[in-house]
């Protein structure tokens, strides 16, 4: 896997993928990489303007796939329900869903729902559009060859902890334990659905990913709401001199979801220097991200804030171990 490129994936002909975040960085690198091995990838993107601009950029390489721009604004639930709805009209198949779009150590705003703006967009609308969707997923994945979900993490994850008390940031925030907040529901929500959809059988795996240390619009976002001119200079020379490029950072995200050798569960990330650039491999997230209690509890929250509920069941009741015994694993955090 060490020198593993998106040249290698497979073939991609006649396959649908859902890129959130799809207009810049990360999003876009991973719609070039699947138009250019034939798949038909939908531009879920908050600017349909910044989308086109991605669409044509993408189209001028002459990829075999199809793009289409499909409006997705993450910070606004009526907009999440709206896309699937436009989604589920106008595809009959969806193979990948991937979860990519994302804000950094932005200063405290809320989403038109209220939630903070971090946890909000990385986390509860990526968990609401993945409900609306799973219904596209199922239908389209079988037992040979499943559906995926893949969601961004990143290694900031590991900083993290789920604030249950004050999830949303209401009596105190800090920017990057908003961010590393988001990261860290972003692993225990990928784990938990794939253990829920393998209790149910159904035909679809959910992977995780992260992209290591790569340049993109998301370091200077934060500087930037905040008016740091200083802040905004450091992000962009750390950029140049640290930072792999956004088409090398997504490799991880491809692997985790194109290759026949990954599969639920699992969490991928580039095996260079300290993981933060390199080819990809696979890894192991934080012990927190894999504590079945707090994912337990994150899921009823999630389902709860975001009205959102998934026809699933809940797999620890199949070993006899019971929500609530789930429950107090979390009161540690
Ligand atoms: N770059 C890194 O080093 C790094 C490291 C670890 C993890 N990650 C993760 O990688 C993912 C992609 O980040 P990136 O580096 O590619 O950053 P980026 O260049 O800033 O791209 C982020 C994308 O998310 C979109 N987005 C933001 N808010 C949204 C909303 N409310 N609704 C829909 N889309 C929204 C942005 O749209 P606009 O252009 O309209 O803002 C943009 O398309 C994120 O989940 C991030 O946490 C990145």
């Amino acid at each position: 896997m060490s020198t593993w490129t998106a040249a290698e994936m497979p073939d991609q002909t006649g396959r649908t993928v859902v890129v959130t975040g799809a207009n810049t960085g990360l999003g876009k690198e991973a719609a070039r990489a699947f138009t250019a091995k034939g798949a038909d990838v939908v531009l879920a993107c908050r600017s349909e303007a910044k989308a086109r601009d991605a669409k044509a950029d993408i189209e001028a390489d002459g990829p075999d796939g199809s793009l289409t721009v499909l409006e997705l604004d993450l910070a606004d639930l009526d907009s999440v329900r709206a896309f699937a709805d436009a989604f589920t009209d106008a595809f009959d198949d969806l193979h990948v869903l991937a979860n990519n779009a994302g804000v950094m150590a932005i200063p405290r705003r809320e989403t038109a729902d209220g939630f903070e703006t971090q946890f909000g967009v990385n986390h509860l609308g990526h968990f609401a559009l993945t409900g609306l969707l799973l219904d596209a997923l199922r239908a389209t994945g079988t037992g040979a060859d499943p559906a995926r979900v893949v969601t961004m993490s990143s290694g900031v994850h590991e900083r993290g902890r789920i604030d249950f008390d004050d999830l949303h940031g209401e009596r105190s925030y800090d920017k990057w334990d908003a961010y590393a907040q988001s990261k860290l529901a972003n692993l225990l929500f990928a784990y938990e659905l794939d253990r829920r959809l393998e209790a149910a059988g159904a035909p679809v795996e959910s992977l995780a990913a992260h992209p290591g240390y790569a340049a993109t619009d998301l370091q200077r976002r934060g500087p930037e709401m905040m008016g740091s001119t200083l802040r905004t200079v450091g992000m962009r020379l750390a950029n140049a001199v640290l930072a792999q490029p956004a088409e090398q950072g997504v490799l991880p995200y491809l692997y985790a979801a194109t290759m026949p050798d990954a599969s639920g569960g699992e969490y991928y990330g580039p095996g260079g220097l300290a993981n933060m650039r390199g080819a990809p491999e696979r890894q192991r997230s934080s012990k927190r991200s894999y504590e079945e209690g707090t994912a337990y509890r994150l899921w009823s929250v999630s389902e709860e804030q975001t009205g959102v509920g998934y026809d699933l069941p809940d797999p620890r009741a199949s070993d006899g171990s019971s929500a609530a015994d789930a429950t107090d694993v979390s009161a540690d955090d």
